[in-house]
């Protein structure tokens, strides 16, 4: 069975400090959660401290990096390694973020070196997929992401994409209100799955976990995780509030 996950991505926000009180407040409001793997993103400055306090309080809440470099070091000013980020426990890093790739101009030949370096070094790779609003209204939103997965998961083997976690995160959803419909995201993750099952067999993507990314909502998770191929959740602005990421992780409640 596929472990649902509820991911956080706090993106740009959150000093240490303020990093701290977050996931201080969130780890009391899901301690009982067992059946749900819930993991916060925090900027890089506040990984450090982030982990100590996760590791210190047993809290079962797992930590992840919004980014990579793909080298392990190097000549590379202001960038952060995959060693260095397993070095502070993190376990996942998402890639391809929609927010990397449009303002940051990543391209999917980039996306595809982090993803071999982030297995390298051992953590998972949440791996963000989708298409912009214009893209969906030319009929292209299949095609988008279909090129995105063949050219991103190129340098990995079947066994190692068994392991990672894809992301469908339309664009026109991200930090705008607009939720896709439930119909709607399980489509794209449905496809997502079938193209898997196509190119490195049923098994593999029987067993992947595919979450639906883009204005996230307590008040939408649970009709989104109802959808038989949607495993769960990568949220932006409602994991910046513990209540609200919190209520979000009991989706089941
Ligand atoms: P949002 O962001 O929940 O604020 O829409 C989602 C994301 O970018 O991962």
């Amino acid at each position: 069975m596929r472990k649902p996950m509820i991911a956080g991505n706090w993106k740009m926000h959150k000093d240490n400090r303020e990093a701290l009180e977050l996931v201080e407040d969130l780890t009391g409001r899901v301690k009982d959660i067992v059946d749900v793997e819930i993991v916060v993103c925090p900027p890089f400055t506040a990984l450090s401290d982030v982990s100590r306090f996760l590791e210190e309080t047993g809290s079962g809440i797992k930590l992840g990096a919004q980014n990579v470099f793909p080298e392990p070091q190097g000549a590379f000013t202001g960038e952060i390694s995959p060693p260095m980020l397993k070095a502070v426990a993190a376990e996942y890093v998402i890639v391809g973020h929609s927010e990397r790739r449009e303002i940051m101009g990543e391209s999917d030949g980039f996306i595809a070196r982090k993803l071999r370096a982030v297995m390298d070094a051992g953590m998972v790779p949440i791996l963000c997929v989708g298409e912009t609003l214009e893209e969906r209204e030319r009929g292209e939103a299949t095609s988008k992401v279909e090129g995105q997965l063949q050219a991103d998961l190129a340098p990995l083997n079947e066994d190692e994409i068994a392991g990672i976690i894809i992301a469908y995160e339309p664009i026109w959803a991200i930090g705008t209100g607009k939720t896709a419909t439930p119909q709607d995201a399980q489509d794209m993750t449905s496809f997502i799955r079938g193209n898997i099952a196509g190119e490195y067999g049923d098994d593999i993507a029987a067993g992947l976990r595919v979450l639906y990314g883009g204005s996230v909502k307590p008040g939408n998770i649970a009709d989104l995780m109802a959808m038989e191929d949607i495993d769960g959740a990568l949220v932006g602005g409602a994991s910046l509030k513990a209540e609200d990421f919190a209520a979000i992780a009991s989706f089941r409640a």
